[in-house]
């Protein structure tokens, strides 16, 4: 259970809205209308910084193993899709209304913060058991418990104070449109909310066109729709959002190994991006998904408490024969290895299937949590000494949107050109901005503000020996070196290999 927010979290998170939206990172959408709920658009050094998370993961994902291919599927899918994925009868989540407010809330959302609470008054041991009561319940799909619970407890609405309820009753997720223009009675298409179906209904087009030997993933970056109740926190949990998922097929009888594996795997991969170990957490679901036979959530730890990031599910073949059972297309695979047991191959199955998950604007949140820094800074000595505060991003190099800011000292004397001459010679190589309005230190405030990594100043020395200095955004220090040796130096800062090393 996540701990409650106290009002210190919700002012860092409100900084760091207000942050991604003046500094170009993340808008509300149609704003001038008064925005979108749940819908949010991505600025210019918010699409960078998005950008490159995706293309770390898919390369962690396709370059670094050899038996992952991607595909890029299509939103929409034969309908019957989410009859064989369970969607159509199981997404959903409970909801009420309360009659006084005309609020409506998720009924388990109501109730895991009644039990929140307890926990903060020092009394974990009803939260849990209020959590546990909750959990059997939904399991047993009992509604009319989930509001008598509501009842017993005394849970009222926050807008009108009242308890007043609607009987609680399922919401299913999806999002639907007219799939055909010319039949009205035609089944709606489903705007889908996961990628991986996608990915399962490509199973053997992939196997066999990449010739793919079991154990083998399929990896995909795409949209996904959810009409969620609850929307809240910022980018957290949105309507519209992008997963990156990827579908490991393997030997039935192996899920369990490479469950561990993945698990494993994939918590490296926040740490490499530099998400604290300490701010991760792994936490086993109570209550699995209609389609997983064990999963666990990455959880990171948000001003507003630790929050799953990604899922690693053991889906078994439950997809896959779903699909093989309503398309009546053999989705099975066959595996002329050896079984030691028998000396025969093992021949035909239908594999099973283990998931990675891991939302992009989840994971963009947290880099951007994680990175946003506030510092005092002390200049001078004794009486000349000053103090001040800096606010900075301290995103990982490899994915910071601009890797360099060229400054000529002043406009004139040959330094805009040198600037110039610089970018030139470095665009090839990296986003890089030239920037020569203000004195050079608000130069670097606004680079710090976007989490620039380096500051290359061309002055008086530069025309006469072709040097520069370079100043780190973490450390303040400036550094004097040859122009030839940038390309050297930021690269090596801000290449993906120092992320991959660790993984
Ligand atoms: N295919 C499995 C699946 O979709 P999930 O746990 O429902 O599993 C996986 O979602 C990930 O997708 C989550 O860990 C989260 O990062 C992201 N995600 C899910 N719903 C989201 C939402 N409404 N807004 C933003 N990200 C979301």
């Amino acid at each position: 259970m996540s701990k409650p927010t106290t009002p210190a979290e919700s002012a860092q998170l409100k900084d760091i809205v207000a942050h991604a939206k003046e500094y170009g990172f993340v808008f509300q959408s149609s704003e001038i209308y008064d925005g979108l709920a749940a819908v949010y658009d991505y600025g210019p050094n918010g699409v960078e910084l998005k950008n490159n998370l995706k293309r770390l993961w898919w390369e962690a994902m396709t370059q670094l193993h050899g038996n992952v291919v991607g595909i890029d599927a299509a939103i929409f899918m034969e309908p019957r899709t989410w009859e064989a994925s369970g969607h159509v009868a199981g997404f959903n989540d409970p909801l009420i209304d309360n009659l006084d407010s005309k609020k409506r809330y998720r009924a388990d959302v109501l109730v895991e913060e009644k039990a929140a609470e307890y926990e903060k008054a020092g009394d974990p041991a009803r939260g849990a058991a209020l959590t546990a009561e909750l959990g059997r319940l939904l399991t047993e799909n009992d509604l009319a418990g989930v509001k008598q619970l509501i009842i017993d407890e005394k849970i009222t609405c926050p807008i009108s104070g009242t308890a007043k309820w609607t009987d609680v009753r399922q919401f299913n997720l999806m999002f639907s449109t007219q799939g055909s223009a010319v039949d009205s009675d035609a089944p709606p298409v489903y705007l889908r909310p996961e990628t991986a179906q996608g990915i399962f209904v490509n199973f053997l087009n992939v196997q066999k066109s990449a010739r793919m030997k079991i154990p083998f993933g399929i990896a995909q970056i795409g949209k996904a729709f959810r009409n969620e109740i609850v929307a809240r926190q910022f980018i957290f949990r949105m309507r519209e959002f992008e997963q990156m998922e990827m579908q490991f097929f393997v030997r039935p009888g192996t899920e369990g190994e490479w469950y561990d594996t993945w698990k494993a795997a994939r918590r490296r991969f926040h740490e490499a991006l530099g998400l604290p170990a300490e701010k991760l957490r792994f936490h086993d679901h109570d209550k699995l998904a209609h389609y997983a036979k064990a999963a666990v959530d990455i959880e990171f730890e948000f001003p507003f408490g630790f929050k799953e990031i990604e899922g690693i599910h053991s889906r078994s073949d439950f997809d896959l024969t779903q699909h093989q059972n309503l398309s009546r297309k053999k989705q099975q695979y066959f595996d002329n290895d050896l079984d030691p047991a028998t000396g025969k191959p093992y021949g035909n199955y239908v594999p099973y299937v283990v998931e990675t998950s891991v939302g992009a604007d989840r994971l963009f949140l947290a880099t951007i949590c994680q990175a946003f820094q506030e510092e005092t800074i002390t200049e001078g000595e004794g009486e000349a000494q000053t103090t001040k505060q800096r606010t900075f991003l301290k995103l990982h190099p490899a994915v910071a949107p601009i890797k360099a800011a060229i400054f000529p000292l002043v406009r004139k004397d040959g330094m805009p050109e040198k600037a110039q001459e610089i970018f030139d010679s470095l665009r090839f190589d990296f986003r890089l901005v030239i920037e020569d309005k203000d004195a050079i230190g608000k130069r670097y405030t606004r680079q710090d503000l976007i989490g620039t990594p380096f500051c290359i100043v061309v002055d008086g020395q530069t025309l006469e020996d072709d040097t520069v200095t370079v100043r780190d955004r973490d450390t303040r220090e400036q550094t004097r070196m040859p122009i030839s040796a940038l390309r050297g130096y930021i690269g090596e800062a801000v290449s993906f290999r120092r992320v991959f090393e660790k993984l």
